[in-house]
C-alpha cells in the first residue's frame, strides 16, 4: 500500500464537479482580480470564523507581513514568536525591518511556551505573533493577558488551523489580527497560493484592503503605497466549495488522529490536546527515538511520512546573524531529531491509518526502538 503524507488528488476528485463548475463561472465570468467571487467568499469564510472583517491577500505570508505594516511595525521595533514554526512567520516580521525575537516552544503541545514571553520583551517590543502549530491553539488567555499588561499587538498565525477553537472561540478572533494561508496542503487549501486576514477592527480592517491594493480604496486614487497581494477570482470559488466541506474533513482529522493515539499510545509519545481546545490535526505529530530510522522505514512500507520542522527557526542559516546557541532554545532543539509526522489527511480510509498503526508498530519493536 502508497500511502501519502496528504492526498489532494483524491480531495479533488470527491468534490470533482461542483469545483470544476465553480472554474468554469469564474472564467465565463472572467471575474478574475476582486468581484463577487472573491467578495462571496471573504463574506462565508468571516461567517465562519465569526468575526466581521475578512481580506483576501496572496498567500499567508503576505498576510502576516501586511498584518504588521497595518500595525505600523517597521525599523527598530521588535516582535516575539515561537521557535518552531515555518520560516513565513519570522520571515514577514524581519520583510518589515523589525527584528525577531524568538522564544522556544512548550514540551507537550508544541506551542509557544507562555511562561517565556516576558522575559523576551524589552520597550522596543510590539507584538507578538503565537502560531497555532500543527492545529492546535496556542494558550491565547495568557497570551492576551501579557499583551494587555505590557500594551503589545497580537497577530494569531492561524496558517494551520482552519476551525480550530479554543475555550469555544475559533482561533482567528481572538487576537487584533489574523492570518490564514490556503496554501494548498492546507485543512482549507486552494488550487494554487492564497491567504486572509480576519479582524473584528474596522479600521485596521479597512487598512489592511488598502494595503493589499496599492494603497487604495478607488482606482487611481492611492493614499499610500502598498503592495499587490489579492486573493483571485479563482481561488476565491474553490475555496468557497471547499469551505462547505471544512468541518466534515476537520472531523474526520480529529477522528484519525483518535485511531492513530488509540493504536499507538503504547509505543511512542502521541500528541497531547489542549482539555479546552479542538485541535484540527492540519499534522499528527509523534515524538519518536531513531526518528530519522523509523522514517525510512516507513518509507520503505509505502509510508511517508513528514518533519516539521526539520530545523527550528533560531537555527537556520538564515538567522546565523542573531548566534543562537541550542541552549536558547533547548525544547525546540531536543525536538527537532524526534518529531514525525504521519499521514493525515480528510480522506484518509480507516485501511489506511490502520496500515500506518501496523506497520509503525512493528517496526519500533522489532527494532526495538
Ligand atoms: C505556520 C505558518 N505560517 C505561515 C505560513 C505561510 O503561508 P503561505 O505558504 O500561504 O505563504 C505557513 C504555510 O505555509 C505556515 O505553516
Amino acid at each position: 500500500m502508497n500511502i501519502p503524507l496528504i492526498d489532494l488528488k483524491k480531495q479533488y476528485l470527491y468534490i470533482k464537479e461542483e469545483i470544476d463548475n465553480a472554474i468554469q463561472n469564474v472564467i465565463s465570468d472572467a471575474a478574475f482580480i476582486g468581484g463577487k467571487y472573491v467578495n462571496t467568499f471573504e463574506q462565508n469564510f468571516a461567517k465562519y470564523i465569526g468575526i466581521k472583517h475578512c481580506i483576501g491577500v496572496g498567500n499567508g505570508t503576505d498576510a502576516l507581513f501586511i498584518a504588521l505594516k497595518v500595525l505600523g511595525v517597521g525599523h527598530g521595533d521588535e516582535i516575539i514568536t515561537v521557535a518552531n514554526s515555518f520560516i513565513a512567520t519570522s520571515e514577514a516580521i524581519t520583510m518589515t525591518g523589525a527584528s525577531v525575537v524568538f522564544v522556544d516552544c512548550e514540551e507537550q503541545f508544541f506551542n509557544i511556551d507562555v511562561n517565556l514571553i516576558e522575559n523576551a520583551i524589552t520597550e522596543k517590543t510590539k507584538a507578538i505573533i503565537p502560531v497555532h502549530l500543527y492545529g492546535q491553539p496556542a494558550e491565547m488567555d495568557t497570551i492576551m493577558d501579557i499583551a494587555r499588561k505590557y500594551n503589545l499587538f497580537v497577530i494569531e498565525d492561524a496558517a494551520q488551523a482552519h476551525g480550530a477553537e479554543y475555550k469555544g472561540c475559533k482561533v482567528g478572533t481572538i487576537g487584533d489580527l489574523a492570518c490564514f494561508s490556503f496554501f494548498p496542503s492546507k485543512n482549507l487549501g486552494a488550487y494554487g497560493d492564497s491567504g486572509v486576514i480576519v479582524t473584528n477592527n474596522d479600521n485596521l480592517a479597512k487598512k489592511v484592503r488598502m494595503f493589499a491594493n496599492h494603497g487604495r480604496i478607488e482606482k487611481y486614487i492611492h493614499e499610500f503605497e502598498g503592495v499587490n497581494s489579492r486573493l483571485d477570482g479563482l481561488q476565491a470559488a474553490i475555496l468557497d466549495v471547499k469551505l462547505k466541506y471544512l468541518d466534515k474533513w476537520n472531523q474526520r482529522r480529529i477522528k484519525i488522529a483518535g485511531m492513530y493515539s488509540e493504536g499507538l499510545k503504547e509505543t511512542l509519545m502521541t500528541p497531547y490536546e489542549l482539555p479546552y481546545a479542538k485541535h484540527v490535526y492540519h499534522l499528527y505529530v509523534v515524538r519518536t527515538r531513531n526518528r530519522d530510522k523509523v522514517k525510512s522505514m516507513l518509507q520503505e512500507r509505502g509510508i511517508l511520512a513528514g518533519i516539521h520542522y526539520p530545523i527550528p527557526l533560531p537555527f537556520l542559516k538564515a538567522y546565523s546573524y542573531l548566534g543562537h546557541k541550542p541552549e536558547d532554545f533547548p525544547v525546540a532543539y531536543a525536538l527537532k531529531d524526534e518529531i514525525l509526522s504521519l499521514p493525515i489527511y480528510g480522506d484518509m480510509p480507516d485501511e489506511e491509518v490502520n496500515y500506518v498503526v501496523e506497520n509503525l508498530k512493528n517496526i519500533l519493536k522489532k527494532h526495538m526502538i
